[in-house]
């Protein structure tokens, strides 16, 4: 839910802090803060507000220091204000740190360290970390880090420096993510790789429990308990170009026009046009155990869920199982019932979702196997699952999901289609009609994008509107779940998703002319009852914009406005119809000058529960 960096080395390190915090903002951005140690001293800049802000600050008043600590936050504890905004000092002043997790027993020892003599100035629960390093300093950062740490319950990725022990960061892992840069002759600490890529592609992973000691010649790791511990340098494959918007306006309408080539990327080397097969070794489970699967349970959270919610559709359809999807949130709460011959499968595009984690830990040793699908490669939930299928997506820098969404359908489709073809569900010519149709996807979705004005143009009219209904049915009900929280999240336009044959169960009493209506109509089997669920609503004066498809030559005067996708099989059309949703939600939002890459209250990873 924040963004925490740290830098050691040659470069001046306030211009390497504010370009890292850039690049973390879509992690938590109500307030922001440096610290840098200049001459022996520790200098702290806080603003409530965006990195640009603080940059603005420190461009009227500068800072100097050869290495230093940046913070951007979303608020957990302690409203955002410059006095809740990271880093935090002790009493002292001679101590600093940065923080990205949740600290629960804080209140205990905050009246504990009151009752020892220590000053507090902020409402949050961090502050209470950088007085334990206070009262265990000696001298040694490192160990007064394992002292505090071992008297914190909850979650913490936290980093720290001390003015009596110049240039030197420490950090320590329980739960949120920390990515140690190796660059040459320079170190860093950070919450995403994204901060890390301008200096080096070669990257350590911390795991929960471990500790990070960087200094100028290099980082050492070691449990809590300060033994030492070997870790593997991985080279990221991102180029910092990734990073970029490349012409777009948001990265948000960069993302969306990625999705072809995610698709591409997602399916490339998993399926064989030459053998009609699908090729899933990689996820690590046996065929015999997959042999065995009996029921799925997709278990995710926000957009991941809804992409969990067409793989049910598709898994039902292809491999012929059973499959519930549910709210991480909900489950990891339930006392729920599984069976060993049940795989729990957890789609997380960030991999440190709390919620998501939270219920694989739960369901992990109570079923046949968990598989994680993710976009982030060493992710917790990645390192935590029995086996993993990464999406392909590359760095989604918007809040709002989209390329990873549309990855997520693409790796659950293949999941579906190698259950399927482990348990000789589908037979070849089927199996291979499929791919080949699968193959076709990511050119027809460009067809889609080539279209963006005529949806750019649609969504003018409706900038004013307040309120929206989505619908769809079958497998794009799910779709229309997605257009709804998308056309929320980042226009802030209140939007509810149903399916189809729920409206004459109540909501279709909200159609009049304020309420428009976006209907999924492709050609399948809900459609004549998609065609009467318009019909119901244009009676009572609904506006009805359709995504249909291109040769539906009946929807036209059944409604008022067509976005019209090209035909697909129905199992495919998911990832035609959610498109045009999110290039209706992206220009919407972006004509109300609303914040699209960072909405207000979001973030892109919920890491706190
Ligand atoms: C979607 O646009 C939102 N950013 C949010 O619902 C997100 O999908 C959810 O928080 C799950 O994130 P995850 O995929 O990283 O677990």
């Amino acid at each position: 839910m924040c963004g925490i960096i740290g830098y050691i080395g040659p470069k001046s390190v306030v211009p390497v802090i504010l370009d890292g915090l850039k690049r973390l903002e879509y992690r938590g951005y109500d307030s922001a803060g440096i610290a840098v140690v200049d001459r022996g001293e520790i200098r702290v800049r806080r603003v409530k507000g965006k990195v640009k802000d603080l940059e603005d600050s420190l461009r009227e008043e500068p800072l100097q220091g050869t290495y230093g600590l940046g913070h951007t936050r979303w608020a957990t504890h302690g409203r955002p204000s410059e006095e809740n905004a990271h880093p935090h000092k002790d009493c002292s002043g001679r101590l600093v740190i940065v923080h990205n997790g949740i600290i629960e027993n804080y209140l205990a020892l905050k009246q504990k360290l009151r009752a020892e003599g220590h000053t507090f100035k902020t409402e949050t629960d961090t502050e209470v970390i950088v007085h334990l390093l206070e009262k265990y300093y000696r001298g040694s950062l490192e160990e007064a880090m394992r002292a505090a740490i071992g008297e914190i319950e909850g979650a913490f990725a936290v980093a720290a420096l001390a003015a009596d022990e110049p240039d030197r960061i420490v950090a320590a892992k329980q739960g949120p993510p920390i990515v140690v840069g190796l660059g040459d002759g320079e170190f860093l600490i950070s919450s995403d790789i994204n901060a890390i890529l301008a200096h080096t592609p070669n990257v350590v992973f911390l795991e929960d429990g471990e500790m990070a000691i960087l200094d100028r010649s290099g980082a050492r790791f070691t449990d809590f308990h300060g033994v030492p511990k070997a870790k593997t340098v991985e080279r990221v494959s991102w180029s910092p170009l990734m990073m970029e918007k490349r012409g777009f306006k948001h990265f948000m309408l960069k993302e969306i026009f990625e999705q072809p080539e995610v698709v591409r990327d997602t399916l490339l080397g998993r399926m064989s046009l030459d053998t009609g097969r699908v090729m899933l070794d990689e996820i690590g489970i046996p065929e015999a155990t997959l042999r065995r699967v009996r029921k799925a349970v997709i278990i995710a959270c926000g957009t991941s869920y809804h992409a969990g919610l067409v793989g049910k559709y598709l898994m039902e359809s292809l491999a012929g199982i059973p499959v519930d999807v549910e709210y991480a949130s909900e489950f990891r709460y339930r006392d729920f019932i599984l069976d060993p011959d049940t795989l729990v499968i957890v789609v997380s595009q960030s991999g440190e979702t709390a919620d998501t984690l939270a219920a694989l830990r739960a369901a992990k040793d109570r079923c046949a196997a968990v598989l994680a699908v993710t976009n982030a490669r060493s992710s917790s939930i990645a390192r935590e699952a029995y086996g993993v299928l990464y999406t392909n997506a590359g760095p989604e820098i918007g809040v709002a999901a989209t390329k990873t969404f549309t990855a997520q359908m693409t790796a659950l489709a293949l999941i579906a289609l190698y259950l399927a073809q482990v348990q000789e569900r589908m037979d070849h010519a089927a199996l291979l009609e499929f791919i080949q149709e699968f193959q076709r996807i990511p050119y027809k979705m460009e067809k889609i994008l080539g279209r963006a004005k005529a949806v750019e143009d649609l969504a003018a009219r409706f900038v004013s509107f307040s309120h929206f209904l989505f619908l769809g049915r079958w497998v794009n009900f799910p779709v229309a779940l997605e257009g709804a929280l998308k056309l929320k999240e980042i226009s802030y336009i209140h939007a509810e998703a149903y399916p189809g044959g729920e409206m004459k169960h109540g909501p279709i009493a909200l159609i009049d002319e304020k309420m428009p209506t976006l209907a999924i109509v492709p050609e399948d089997r809900v459609y004549d009852k998609m065609l009467s669920n318009i019909s119901e609503i244009k009676a009572r004066n609904g506006y009805v914009i359709a995504v249909a498809s291109d040769d539906d030559a009946r929807i036209r005067e059944r409604v008022d406005a067509v976005i019209a996708v090209p035909a697909a099989p129905p199992l495919l059309m998911p990832f035609l119809t959610a498109v045009p949703l999110q290039l209706f939600a992206y220009y919407i939002a972006a004509k109300r000058g609303a914040d699209v890459d960072q909405p207000r209250n979001l973030a892109k990873s919920v890491t706190v529960e």
